[in-house]
């Protein structure tokens, strides 16, 4: 059983475990299919300062108001908002966010599921002597498969449950704390031959060289949104893994540490990756392509190609399981405390039901592709809805909440626990952006996401 606070709920048991799942939670495909390539398209060390600024100024402090309002209520996300501001609607934005993460568990875990068969496909050394075109069917064969796809995503589903199923403490916590130094080793060894490669210095530069031209007021948003996106933020799954933080623990200090954990992986796996591109002269992409066709590709001419390939499939594979185990937990969370349902029981449940909904995303690449939702397939209205309404409607409202309705005292008061101290400048600070300029901020992304407003 996992170790019960005097709630009697779950508990985390070091402040390492707390850092290792929450940043685990950030640290996910967002870091290594989509930063670098934006970073590279938008303008290198230029794009880099601005996102860093967002991460600082909007992702910092609505990871703390996440961290503020779980540890403050000791709840699910919207057993939280319920017993903090009873009889309103706010704990419709704990729903909202449990919603989201329902929804995305239900499609990144298909996503996952291709890397679990690129785990596969590496080992069996499926890439040895494909051509480029090859290697493009083979990726578009697999994921329109009716059955391998849905089979990697049953596995991986399978295998996060079964972490889940255990807790907090001898689940989740115990897990965590073995992944996440293990997907720092890989993206380290990953990195060195990254940049021991002949031409290599070509890739830096498209990362790293600041191009200001390039830093467009699209770009600026792109920078915000993945800021957003990247930190996990809107989902309830740092509310929820802070209600089982221990009131001894520094919050300010562990909700730090993600923002800081997320960013160092995001650079490490630019830096993993653009100069294996650009040294065999590789025009780049970003998402799927990127992952299941480019760097197949380039393992196949790089030297140690074959060992690479399986490391970095077990990467992606690890990063995506991290932020998995978190989404899960939220619904898990849910089901367990405001449903009644036994942990064990809701685990079963929650994986059931997401494996279901993943296998239609999975088959709508394929046998149901012509069912679609405005013109997208099912895989990716979900991830629109996801993605453009429901995480930034709930991230403003988490903002607000804990600017407007707990305010400066409650803040201080959270913050403050266990006798840590917080400077009277700092908290001023975090409360008028979670008050004003954080919630603005979102809000603009997200008229321009549903395309209300083009910027
Ligand atoms: N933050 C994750 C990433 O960078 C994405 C994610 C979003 C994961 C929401 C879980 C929930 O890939």
């Amino acid at each position: 059983m996992s170790k019960k606070s005097k709630t009697g709920r779950g508990e985390f048991s070091s402040r390492f475990g707390v850092i290792a799942a929450t940043a685990g939670a950030a640290i996910g495909l967002g870091n290594i299919w989509k930063f670098p390539y934006i970073t590279g398209e938008y303008g290198g060390a230029a794009f880099l300062f601005v996102y860093l600024i967002f991460i600082i100024l909007i992702g910092f402090p609505i990871t703390l108001s996440e961290f503020i309002i779980g540890r403050k209520a000791k709840k699910n996300s919207y057993g939280s908002f319920k017993k903090l501001a009873p009889d309103s609607s706010w704990k419709l934005i704990g729903m909202l966010g449990i919603l989201a993460a329902f929804f995305i568990l239900a499609f990144y875990s298909v996503v996952a599921g291709w890397g679990v068969g690129y785990v596969y496909e590496s080992i069996i050394d499926s890439f040895k002597s494909q051509s480029p075109v090859q290697l493009n069917n083979l990726f578009f064969e697999f994921i329109k498969d009716p059955y391998r796809p849905i089979l990697f995503q049953t596995i991986f589903m399978l295998f996060t449950g079964g972490i889940v199923y255990f807790g907090v403490k001898n689940g989740i916590e115990k897990n965590v704390k073995i992944m996440m130094p293990i997907l720092f080793i890989l993206i380290i060894a990953l990195d060195i031959r990254a940049v021991t490669l002949p031409g290599a210095s070509k890739g830096l530069e498209f990362l790293f060289n600041p191009d200001f031209s390039k830093l467009t007021s699209q770009a600026v948003l792109v920078a915000l949104g993945h800021a957003f996106f990247s930190l996990s933020l809107g989902m309830g799954i740092s509310l929820t893994y802070a209600s089982y933080v221990s009131d001894r623990e520094d919050l300010l200090k562990v909700a730090v540490s993600v923002p800081i954990a997320d960013t160092v992986i995001a650079i490490l796996a630019g830096i993993a990756i653009f100069p294996a591109v650009f040294a065999f002269g590789i025009a780049p992409e970003s998402g799927p392509g990127l992952v299941f066709i480019t760097l197949p590709n380039i393992f196949l001419q790089m030297p140690g190609g074959y060992i690479f390939s399986i490391l970095f499939f077990l990467l992606f594979v690890l990063a995506a399981l991290t932020s998995a185990i978190a989404l899960l937990e939220v619904v898990v969370a849910f089901f367990h405390e405001e449903l009644k349902m036994k942990r064990e029981v809701a685990t079963v449940f929650a994986v059931a039901l997401v494996t279901l909904l993943g296998m239609v995303c999975s088959l709508s690449m394929g046998p149901l592709k012509d069912f679609t939702v405005g013109g997208k397939n099912f895989f990716d209205s979900l991830d629109w809805v996801a993605s453009n309404l429901l995480l930034p409607i709930s991230g403003m409202f988490i903002s607000a909440f804990v600017g407007w309705k707990l305010g400066k005292g409650k803040v201080k008061r959270e913050l403050g626990k266990g006798g840590h101290h917080v400077s009277p400048a700092f908290l001023s600070v975090f409360v008028f952006i979670v008050k004003y300029i954080a919630p603005l901020a979102i809000f603009i992304v997200a008229l321009n996401g549903v395309g209300l407003i083009k910027i």
